[in-house]
């Protein structure tokens, strides 16, 4: 059913002359009649406007290598190529309330430090030496880590290689500030921050999992994770170890999100981030919930049927799922894993009650591909 259908106890009065005039009249005092739009406004289901889409990274890496010849970072604000959605190229967003962009620094390239309302997080693409500075703690991160730079922390980044760029991506709820008009930015009044002298602070401290400090820690009281680097290396380790011990989620493989360690909830309150593992050969079921979501392929191939499209990916591959929209992923390879990133808005929906989720029943859980 669509939400446009001629359905009793939904709106569905018929124009005529009277009522256009009286339309007319509303608008001449800023004011109109809510059952012209209610159907629009209140559809059955989610109408968003973003749609599926994929972007190899074959094509975007060329012309973000480009930008390094075109632009300095600092004049930039921050060099990065943004990714804009064909079904909504107005606003920032790639997909329902989320950003991403890919953003280059070369070698022995540094950025002034800022903060802003809109928290941002990090995936690195390639290339070692980067470094960013969070809250006056410097991370150093590589290939597959994961880093967040939470809202109103300031942060500064830089690439310390010789000779090779960094490519890196950048998630950030930038949509969502802006439509709950929120946006702030500051330029750090020294341009750069402190820096504690213990590289990688947030890791030596917390990035034990399970263990915790205890009875010399001041009490954090943030809302975002005391943990800001979460390397490769060990979201590698932990989707092999737990696919020995679970059969895994239906829909998603073996999964694993990103967590404050100190709450075992999300990374930061508006962002979460996700890494999943198909199988070789793997194909999930399909299911649709509310929450947007942009994946990036860390490894191996294979695809996604989105809304019943399918989406052919490989390592680096982008590509975004809107709220509401049917999606499964297949590993297409017989041999290797197939390792997919995502980050997504679901603590939004999930803090404001708005978190709804469905499992394909029919069609043994897959669906017709459309084309
Ligand atoms: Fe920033
Ligand atoms: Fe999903």
């Amino acid at each position: 059913m669509t939400y446009s259908d001629d359905v009793i106890g939904r709106a569905r009065v018929a124009s005529d002359a009277t009522l256009d005039e009286f339309y007319e009249v509303l608008k001449g005092v800023n004011a109109g009649a809510l059952w012209t739009v209610a159907n629009d406004i209140e559809p059955w289901f989610p109408q968003p406007k973003t749609v599926p889409a994929l972007w190899k990274y074959r094509d975007l890496r060329p012309l973000v290598e480009q930008a390094l010849g075109l632009v300095k970072a600092d004049d930039a604000g921050r060099r990065v190529i943004m990714l804009v959605n064909p079904g909504k190229q107005d606003g920032s967003a790639v997909v329902g309330n989320v950003y991403t962009g890919l953003q280059i620094m070369g070698p022995g390239e540094s950025m002034t430090a800022h903060r802003h309302m809109a928290a941002a997080l990090r995936f690195v693409h390639e290339g070692k030496g980067a470094w960013t500075v969070v809250d006056g703690q410097k991370l150093t991160v590589g290939p597959g880590d994961f880093a967040i730079t939470p809202s109103g922390a300031f942060h500064e980044h830089g690439n310390e290689s010789d000779d090779t760029n960094v490519i890196w991506q950048d998630g950030l709820d930038i949509p969502l500030v802006n439509a709950m008009d929120a946006g702030f930015y500051q330029v750090h009044p020294k341009l750069y921050q402190d820096v504690d002298p213990v590289p990688n602070h947030s890791y030596l401290k917390y990035g034990v999992g399970q263990l915790r400090p205890y009875g010399f820690e001041d009490s954090w009281s943030k809302r975002y994770s005391p943990l800001f680097a979460y390397p490769w290396e060990q979201v590698y380790d932990a989707l092999h170890n737990v696919a020995k011990a679970s059969p895994g989620s239906e829909c998603d493989g073996y999964i694993l999100e990103y967590s404050n360690p100190l709450t075992g909830g999300s990374v930061m309150p508006t962002l979460s981030a996700h890494m999943q593992m198909l199988l070789p050969g793997q194909a999930t079921k399909a299911h649709r919930h509310t929450g947007s979501v942009v994946y990036t392929v860390a490894q191996g191939s294979g695809y996604s049927v989105i809304a019943g499209k399918r989406y052919d990916w490989t390592k680096g591959d982008i590509f975004c799922v809107p709220s509401w929209a049917w999606h499964e992923h297949v590993n297409l390879d017989p041999n290797e894993e197939a390792f997919l990133f995502s980050f997504n808005d679901f603590p939004v929906m999930r803090s404001l009650d708005f978190w709804r989720e469905e499992i394909m029943r029919d069609n043994d859980g897959h669906q017709e591909i459309s084309e």
